[in-house]
């Protein structure tokens, strides 16, 4: 094994940077290992006519070229394999091959980047990234330093630290952006970069809250539980905010605890403003009904245990005529029932679960405020869970799980 040469001197040899469009056009990656492994992804997004010459590789790799992506040639490199290339990387833990294909690349006039050693490469490969459209590519000569500088640029651009100042990625519409369950790092990449993009931000009780603070100061912040309605209902007048916010030429972000299409009225708010002619943006969220019994120690579905979770709301309890749920076939079923906006009725809803099948033995986990600092779970039994909610002064926002996975990963989670 060759040592790489990770600081090549760039002493004379400044490099010039290209953007090469190699779809359809050949390109011979010698070494199938760990380098070959980290480099093919970016060919094959290129569309490259990708061809790996090598007597073995990795799993990964090889699982790349049964799904079709490159062509794979089990055998060592032969003079003549650069024929009619554009593009070589040369990826082999042999000095001497890693020698002879340069020097076949160099009287064939390819292009060739070298993982071995730089300083006789004729092309070096970037740290790259992308985010939103944009590729970033850093060239410094020493790759760590490279990479270093690639991962702050692409933080920044994605945590939105890192704007260009006259440009916005966004005109005037509304992006429905789930905040995920409480943690501020549980939302996903695209919702903070969009949050970071607001000329108004309409949130909700159970959004992130820490997110806000991050927000520039001209960002308006809307809080819908404040928002006047009058004659209107609730939900209708946080649509209205919407719509006559990005109608006044905004980018409004409607941001939502967990994912806006679970309990969340999110298909509501994308009917009025795609009525009212605006352009929406969904942006999926990481929903409380798996996270919160996760952060918990709790996994919705355990191998062996369970093939089915279904999550209610307890919104309207089991006596309530307004009820949708099924309540006797949730109870049949033999999976895990995560119940949200639950707490109030619990006792109602136990009762109605025992009474259909289930044993009053079922383990039973109550999660309030996941994922937060003040997190803290409880549990109970569906015969004792009326009383331990009781007892305990459990309040709401909290997650209810039902079934024999609360106590599944007891041994590594308990106090
Ligand atoms: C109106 S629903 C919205 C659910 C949200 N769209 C989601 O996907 O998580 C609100 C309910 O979600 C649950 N919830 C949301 N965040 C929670 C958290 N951090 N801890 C416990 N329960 C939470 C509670 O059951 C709460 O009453």
């Amino acid at each position: 094994m060759t040592a790489p040469t990770p600081h090549p001197s760039t002493e004379g040899r400044t490099p010039y940077p290209v953007g090469l469009l190699l779809a359809g056009r050949r390109v011979v990656v010698v070494g199938g290992g760990q380098v070959a492994q980290r480099r093919l992804p970016a060919l094959i997004a290129s569309g490259a006519d990708l061809h790996l010459i090598s007597p073995t590789t990795t799993p990964a790799v090889q699982a790349m070229a049964d799904a079709g992506e490159l062509t794979w040639h089990a055998r060592p490199y032969r003079d003549g394999d650069l024929a009619g290339t554009w593009y070589a990387l040369v990826a082999t833990d042999d000095p001497v091959v890693n020698e002879t294909v340069s020097a076949e690349a160099e009287r064939e006039r390819v292009f060739c980047s070298r993982s071995d050693d730089a300083a006789a490469a004729t092309a070096w490969t970037p740290a790259s990234g992308r985010d939103a459209g944009a590729t970033v590519a850093v060239l410094t000569g020493d790759p760590r330093h490279s990479a270093a500088l690639r991962d702050a640029i692409v933080d920044g651009l994605r945590d939105g630290s890192l704007a260009a100042r006259q440009y916005r990625s966004h005109g005037a519409g509304v992006a429905l952006v789930g905040g995920g369950p409480g943690d501020p790092d549980l939302i996903t990449v695209r919702g903070r970069r969009l949050l970071a993009d607001a000329d108004v931000v309409v949130t909700d009780r159970l959004a992130p809250r820490e997110l806000l603070a991050e927000l520039p100061e001209h960002v308006e912040v809307i809080d819908a539980s404040k928002i006047p309605y009058g004659r209107f209902m609730a939900q209708e007048a946080i649509n209205r905010t919407l719509v006559e916010h990005a109608k006044a030429g905004k980018f409004v972000v409607r941001l939502k605890g967990g994912d806006p299409y679970v309990f969340g009225r999110g298909g509501e708010e994308l009917l009025a403003c795609a009525e009212a002619g605006l352009p929406v943006t969904v942006v999926p969220g990481i929903s409380s009904s798996i996270s919160v019994p996760a952060a918990a120690g709790v996994p919705v579905t355990h191998r062996g245990m369970t093939h089915e979770f279904t999550v209610i709301s307890g919104h309207v309890g089991p006596d309530d005529e307004r009820s949708l749920t099924n309540w006797e076939a949730a109870a049949k079923m033999s999976g895990t029932l995560v119940l949200l906006m639950a707490v109030d009725k619990i006792g109602a809803i136990a009762a109605r679960l025992v009474e259909y099948g289930r044993s009053a033995d079922t383990p039973v986990a109550i999660v309030q405020e996941g994922t937060t600092a003040a997190q803290r779970r409880v549990d109970a039994t569906l015969g004792t869970v009326a009383a331990v909610v009781e007892a305990e002064g459990v309040k709401p926002p909290a997650v209810i799980v039902v079934g024999d996975v609360v106590n599944v990963l007891a041994a590594a989670f308990r106090k």
